[in-house]
């Protein structure tokens, strides 16, 4: 089991090739509405598209175990679970002893001793299902507060929409199998997607992800400094490997005067730019909250790779068959959304209960 926050506790837990996956989240008030329907259109972004993806397509079907009571939470923990139907490990044991380069197998090998290669095991991001319904919930509750978030592809391998992207643009993006903003995007994104595929290979993408709502001050200081906490909890996605806020990078290259976002007033303290992506010193400054965050290709890939046979500690090639997706950036674009609700939930709920850190 693996566990994200301290007042709005989400736990995970499952295995892609176990009877279920699931997870608890804790601490949400008593009362909250929970629209079904939200959780499973939700659900529906995360899954494969047709043409771009996997034909492995699992029913993500939730069930309820506690913790929901006529469409309200009751204030207990909520147990959630998903059945996974497609459980057939026979295809993976051959990577208990040719490892797959990029994936897990070889530091899970090592460190657990009965470790069995099955699917993606623990580390699958079949797992993400559960972060989804999670932070449908918990998106349910931050809403209440004016906090809304949204994520959309910002580049599928050397494709990258350039324009700036408020939060109504990144909204079109729930409308396109690549997750991009505009059906020009799409086509381009769909078209670097099917050429990785046509080669066996897969190709990584970025996926930016826009807050809106969070009053001046929201967040905390040091480690629970709101970027930190976002980007500690976004990292723990699979296949992630960077994580930017605002410029973020860019920034190294800016003189001071050209980084800082100017403040003027206008029926309040505004700010003319968004280069810090709406944090400083971990907490908003009433900006957008505006991140981008990294996916590498999808490690199983169909191409012939190099790897070790570990029964006779010898070069070997590996070629990986079965269904996965050429890219996983789409689907990660809600599971990103999901997460940053989590940790939001968690911040509002810590702040009420006065759990935070409180030194000025
Ligand atoms: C939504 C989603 C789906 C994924 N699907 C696959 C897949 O089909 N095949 C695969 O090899 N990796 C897939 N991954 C990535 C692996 O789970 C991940 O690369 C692996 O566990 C190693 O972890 P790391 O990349 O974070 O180091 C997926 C990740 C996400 C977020």
């Amino acid at each position: 089991m693996y566990r994200l926050g301290r007042s709005v506790t989400f736990t995970l837990y499952g295995e892609s090739h176990a009877e279920y996956i699931g997870g608890f989240l804790e601490g949400l008030p008593e009362g909250l509405t929970v629209d079904p329907d939200v959780i499973r259109g939700e659900l529906a972004l995360r899954r494969p598209s047709e043409g771009i993806g996997t034909k492995r397509v699992e029913p993500d079907d939730v069930e309820f175990l506690s913790g929901i009571k006529d469409g309200k939470t009751s204030g207990e923990k909520i147990h959630f679970r998903i059945r996974n139907t497609d459980t057939d490990s026979s295809k993976y044991a051959k990577f208990n002893r040719t490892p797959r380069p990029g994936h897990a197998d070889l530091p899970a090998l090592a460190k657990f001793k009965e470790h069995e290669i099955k699917g993606g095991n623990q580390f699958s991001g079949r797992l993400t299902a559960s972060i989804v319904v999670a932070g449908s919930i918990a998106r349910q509750f931050i809403s209440q507060y004016g906090i809304s978030v949204v994520s959309f592809t910002r580049s599928i391998g050397n494709t990258e929409d350039t324009d700036e992207r408020d939060f109504n643009s990144a909204l079109n993006s729930r409308t396109f199998p690549t997750r991009s903003c505009t059906d020009y995007l799409d086509l381009l994104m769909t078209q670097e997607i099917l050429d990785a595929s046509k080669d066996n290979d897969s190709v990584g993408g970025v996926v930016e992800c826009i807050t809106v709502g969070l009053p001046i001050g929201f967040g905390g200081t040091w480690f629970e400094s709101l970027d930190a906490e976002i980007a500690g909890a976004v990292f723990a996605i699979p296949a992630c490997k960077g994580i930017e806020f605002g410029k973020g990078f860019e920034l190294s290259k800016l003189r001071g005067s050209e980084s800082n976002d100017p403040f003027y007033y206008d029926n309040g303290v505004k700010l003319s730019s968004n280069n810090m992506g709406g944090v400083l010193g971990g907490m908003s400054d009433g900006n957008p909250m505006v991140f981008r965050a990294a996916f590498k290709p999808t490690p199983s890939i169909g191409k012939e790779q190099d790897t070790v046979d570990l029964e006779l500690m010898q070069d070997a090639k590996i070629r990986i068959e079965g269904r996965h997706d050429p890219c996983i950036v789409p689907r990660a674009a809600i599971v990103v959304e999901g997460i940053t609700c989590l940790v939001i939930a968690d911040r509002i709920m810590r702040d009420h209960d006065g759990t935070g850190e409180t030194e000025g």
